[in-house]
């Protein structure tokens, strides 16, 4: 694997091979440039890491070509090559955005540090950027869909518990919508402007999950080649947010819990304790207090970690959250590519009604964005979407629950089509207006939440 993709370019051919072979060795991805023409043209082919530029080149000096290669990829740190006693050229270039300068002849060793602190920082900047998004589009409060009373009850409760830096506890079934919430608790909660950092337990083995979290001194094992940085020491002042914490090894969780009952921990190999200061949310699909009677997750641990516990219902439970849900990813994806689709023919949104979901709101998702795609219509049609359910496959249920879903998805699906009129809506049913205000209120449903904004 190589530590990063470099594009050097100079006007002295012997330099640009030295260059190359050196910044090879060191496991760099290395392109060179004799001429500018050719460094943007390469620049625009592919993504660098980092460009190292001479200051003085055939056509153009160094921080023109430079802008232009920030036009390209803004993100980019640059280093100027200057000639010995060129300082002012080497401030000037500072000034016009390159990220530092080096004084030829240089050494070998001063070129690698330069690039290794370049490269820091360019993670830096995504970081910051990738933060910026998550602060403004995907995981805005307002993004999370739903109507149901259910939901609307999550909701109600992270806006009570997001400022006190309590330790939550997420459960719900795969697809749910955890993260989510997990990333909304932390940008309702006075930790938002620092970062959010979330790690999934069961991606990682064992010890390169304790590295992740806790970080390493250099030489601590093998392959540590130098001291990293933790998740835990990322997240001082922010959220952490530990994704499928049932699958952390046991030896973990002990760290993991001396971390909260102390504040502080020592990386991987480290002789000095860290101070920590973080707000922990956790999440599993897991049935912990199982695992807890079966001893593969430690007691004491998850009394410590299920201080706020929040549990977000499958998908099947609240099925008035599908009308809504599939809409809003109608939206995304029509918006994305580009297709005129303006929404779901009612036999089409009677499918997605009669589903299950087991995979939740993922598998809805992905439903839309294959509908979306697959469409050659204005309506998304019914035979776009899978038929898994149909009465064949129908799990068993007692009849009194198999009634009340069936009946609590017909309301539904009359609520949608008439937009939320109950007159019209009931005249479909053949059913009286009280009596079916009585039928709404059984199944905790409210007109005004289907009338189109
Ligand atoms: N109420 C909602 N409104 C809008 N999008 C949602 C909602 N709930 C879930 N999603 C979307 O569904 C997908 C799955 O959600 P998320 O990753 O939060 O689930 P999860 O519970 O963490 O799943 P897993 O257990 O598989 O990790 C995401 O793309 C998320 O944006
Ligand atoms: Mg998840």
């Amino acid at each position: 694997m190589n530590k990063g993709k470099i594009l050097i370019v100079d006007d002295d051919k012997n330099l640009l091979e030295l260059m190359k072979m050196r910044l090879e060795s060191a496991r760099y991805e290395v392109s060179t440039a004799l001429v500018e023409e050719d460094a943007i043209y390469k620049a625009r082919k592919q993504v660098f890491d980092i460009a190292i530029v001479d200051m003085q080149l055939i056509y153009m000096d160094g921080i023109t070509l430079m802008e232009q290669l920030h036009l390209i990829n803004p993100d980019m740190p640059v280093i100027i090559l200057t000639a010995y006693g060129t300082i002012e050229s080497a401030v000037k270039s500072m000034s016009k955005g390159a990220y530092s300068y080096l004084t030829k002849p240089f050494d070998a060793h001063g070129l690698l540090l330069q690039i290794e602190k370049a490269l820091e920082k360019r993670k830096l900047t995504s970081e910051i950027n990738r933060l910026k998004g998550l602060l403004t589009d995907k995981y805005d409060f307002s993004n999370i869909i739903t109507r149901s009373k259910k939901m609307q009850e999550v909701f109600g409760q992270v806006l009570r518990i997001a400022k006190t830096g309590s330790t939550v506890y997420i459960h719900g079934d795969s697809g749910t919508g955890k993260e989510l919430i997990a990333k909304a608790i932390h940008l309702l909660s006075d930790r938002k402007d620092n970062t959010f950092v979330d790690i999934n337990c069961a991606a990682l083995p064992e010890t390169l999950l304790e590295s992740e979290l806790f970080g390493h001194e250099k030489g601590a094992f093998t392959g540590a080649i130098k001291t990293k940085e933790g998740l835990f020491t990322q997240g001082d002042q922010g959220t952490i947010f530990l994704d499928e914490i049932g699958d952390m090894p046991l030896s973990i969780q002990a760290k993991l819990l001396r971390v909260l009952q102390e504040r502080r921990f020592y990386p991987v190999g480290g002789k000095e304790p860290v101070e920590v200061d973080a707000r922990l949310i956790v999440a599993t699909n897991k049935d912990l207090e199982d695992e807890v009677k079966n001893g593969r997750f430690r007691e004491d641990l998850f009394f410590r970690i299920h201080v706020i516990p929040i549990y977000l219902p499958p998908l099947r439970e609240r099925k008035e959250d599908i009308p809504p849900l599939a809409e809003h990813f109608r939206k995304i994806y029509a918006g994305s590519m580009k297709k005129k689709i303006k929404g779901f023919t009612p036999q089409a949104m009677q499918i997605l009604m009669m589903q299950d979901w087991p995979g939740n709101v993922r598998q809805l998702q992905n439903t839309i964005e294959y509908a979306v795609a697959m469409s050659q219509e204005d309506f998304i049609t019914e035979d776009l979407l899978p038929h898994q359910k149909e009465i064949s496959d129908y799990e068993l249920k007692p009849m009194k629950k198999a009634k009340a879903d069936f009946e609590k998805s017909y309301i539904i699906h009359l609520m949608e089509m008439t937009r939320g009129n109950v007159s019209q809506a009931a005249r479909l049913a053949g059913k009286y207006r009280a009596d079916f205000y009585n039928l709404l209120k059984k199944y905790d449903l409210k007109p005004g939440d289907f009338k189109k904004k």
